[in-house]
């Protein structure tokens, strides 16, 4: 089974917006693939692409990047982007492929595989992958931090708060815990050659409203606005108000770091 959420164009807007891109984790992919298999960089494809803050990246590396979503809402979105000429995008499930088998030298997901049909999606993504091509599966987790000067520790007292209000929203389909999600996909992939980390950090300063617009993007807030939006609206101004306060400052375009912790795994085909 595989979930449908992401429709919404609004939503899709929202995720051009505010979602961090991790360029970092992109490098460590990057550089993952000249260690393991330099020779042939023809065709990424970022699979749940959403509106393509991960494809692009990939462009200088590839002849050519096809982000595939089975959203046409976010590829809409996808296309207004500045997309280089290499780049193009395709609707498709993540588990059915429009690509031949052994066609693909890297195949990536970001933030995206934990809805997939984890099971037919690998199998998919072996198929596609050419003998020494690279799988990159990436997400992060729902406890971002902020730091701002020594009030950090009093400012993730209410980002905690806002988490556990939008827990009960989260899917079942991804429980509560995405990074076992990938631990579990890790473990299953019969790759030999595979790495796997569970933390790594991405530091963003963005304005406090950014912030908020990030955790507006969770599935989990979706679906709180879906069923009751005036509850949504009320609990995201009710905790910008408390982190303006405990920040003692009036504006939301104050700039705060977001501490985004990622895990990744990497594998190569043998
Ligand atoms: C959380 S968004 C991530 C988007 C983008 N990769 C990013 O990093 O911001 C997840 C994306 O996966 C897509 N998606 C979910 N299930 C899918 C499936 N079974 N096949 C293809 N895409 C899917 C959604 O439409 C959505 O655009």
């Amino acid at each position: 089974m595989a979930v449908r959420l992401f429709e919404g164009k609004d939503h899709a807007a929202a995720y051009l917006r505010y979602r961090v891109t991790p360029h970092e984790i992109i490098s460590t992919v990057m550089n993952y693939m000249k260690k393991k298999t330099p020779n042939q960089l023809n065709l990424a494809v970022d699979v749940g692409c959403g509106s393509g803050q991960g494809t692009i990246p990939l462009a200088p590396f590839f002849t050519k990047v096809v982000g595939t979503d089975i959203s046409l809402a976010q590829l809409e979105m996808a296309l207004t982007n500045s997309n280089p000429p290499n780049v193009s995008y395709r609707q498709c499930p993540a588990e059915e492929l429009p690509f031949a088998s052994g066609e693909v030298d890297l195949v990536t997901a970001m933030t995206a595989a934990h809805w997939f049909d984890r099971p037919k999606f690998l199998l998919e993504a072996d198929r596609v992958l050419r003998p020494g091509g690279c799988l990159a599966l990436l997400s992060y987790t729902m406890d971002m931090e902020l730091e701002y000067g020594d009030i950090s520790n009093m400012l993730n007292v209410i980002c905690k708060e806002f988490y556990a209000a939008l827990l009960p929203f989260r899917d079942p389909y991804i429980g509560s815990s995405s990074g076992k999600i990938y631990s579990d996909m890790f473990d299953s992939c019969t790759y030999p050659d595979k790495e796997w980390n569970e933390c790594f950090l991405v530091k963003r300063v963005v304005p406090l409203s950014g912030y908020i617009g990030m955790v507006e993007t969770f599935s989990s807030y979706e679906k709180l606005r879906i069923k009751d939006p005036a509850e949504a609206e009320r609990l995201s101004n009710d905790i910008q108000s408390k982190l303006l306060s405990a920040m003692k400052v009036s504006s939301p375009d104050t700039e705060v770091t977001v501490v985004v912790k990622y895990f990744y795994l990497l594998a190569r085909k043998p």
